[in-house]
């Protein structure tokens, strides 16, 4: 048996010595200003065993990442009918893009594209209001992680409003077709906060336990989603959760994967693993560069490829 503990271990120190670690975001100022040589990981084992290096303990904003737990708690709350709204297929496009709204009625390709997660936000508002939406997310993110000190970093959430016009450019034009229905400032307000949501690899790896565990809260034993709706999602994250990377993502590590531009990447070893990585440095499809390397060592020293 290898030890995960010294693969970790040896995969942060090559990360930390790689000469190009890519280019952090600075779309948004509080972003702008972090560090590109952070490095952290953490893999939290079926039996509850973590193994971390580097940052694993440092916050981060989480960006689209968030996106899979918005997805989850949208699907708790309308169940399957919010395929009526947004598709599940790749988009093949940038994060932010507009264009294929246009030709496919303002239905997004995908909930993991900035068009489908801000979709699953107005069908959250169908169910919370506004001020109890971000709350409830919180409650959510923390009871799966089991940590209640997760918080919402406001000044991202502000950076996020004050530079958002795309954002509210694909909000509006989707609220032309009428796939939004609640005020596109409430929307944007609810999509802003959970993008703002700082946690550590090792809180966000907790957080991601149930895609490993069928569903179920290793914590609690309680099933937070049905096998059935895990393996969607991980099937989704495996097609769609790297915007126009998302194929390369998966040639390279063989693991469904959400990437957020804070450089975060969750990846889910169904049955084996939850696994998150920091490196702020993005490739030029806006994933973590160092973090998509690292998983990829991960997955050549284990064989967790689900392939
Ligand atoms: O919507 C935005 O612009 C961001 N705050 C979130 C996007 C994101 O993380 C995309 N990722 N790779």
């Amino acid at each position: 048996m290898a030890d995960l503990g010294a693969i970790v271990r040896d995969i942060a120190e090559e990360m930390r010595a790689l000469p190009d670690k890519g280019k952090v975001a600075d779309y948004i100022p509080a972003l702008a200003g972090i560090a590109p040589d952070r490095f952290g990981m953490a893999a939290v084992m079926a039996d509850g065993t973590c193994h971390k290096a580097g940052d694993a303990d440092v916050p981060f904003s989480i960006q689209s990442i968030s996106k899979v737990f918005a997805l989850t708690m949208a699907l708790g709350a309308v169940g399957d009918a919010l395929w009526q709204r947004v598709g599940r297929e790749p988009s093949g496009s940038a994060f932010n893009s507009i264009v294929q709204l246009e030709s496919e009625h303002g239905i997004p390709r995908n909930p993991f594209i900035n068009a489908g997660a801000i979709v699953v936000s107005d069908i959250l508002l169908g169910r919370y209001e506004p001020r109890e939406a971000i709350g409830e997310m919180l409650r959510f993110v923390r009871a799966l992680a089991g940590d209640d000190s997760i918080v919402v970093d406001e000044d991202v959430a502000r950076g996020e409003q004050e530079t958002g016009y795309r954002n509210m450019a694909l909000a509006n034009y989707m609220r032309a077709f009428g796939n939004i229905r609640h005020p596109v400032e409430k929307v944007l307000g609810l999509y802003f906060h959970q993008c703002a949501l700082a946690m550590s690899c090792r809180q966000l790896a907790l957080a991601g336990r149930y895609l490993m565990a069928r569903g179920q809260n290793p914590d609690t034993g309680r099933s937070v989603v049905s096998p059935q709706r895990a393996r969607r999602i991980n099937a989704l994250m495996l097609t769609c959760g790297h915007y126009d990377g998302s194929g390369e993502f998966a040639f390279r590590t063989g693991l469904p994967g959400k990437s957020g531009v804070g450089g975060g990447i969750l990846a889910i070893a169904p049955g084996v693993a939850s696994i998150a990585v920091w490196a702020p440095g993005l490739n030029e499809r806006g994933n973590s560069l160092a973090g998509t390397l690292a998983l990829e060592r991960l997955v050549q020293a284990t064989g967790w490829s689900v392939f």
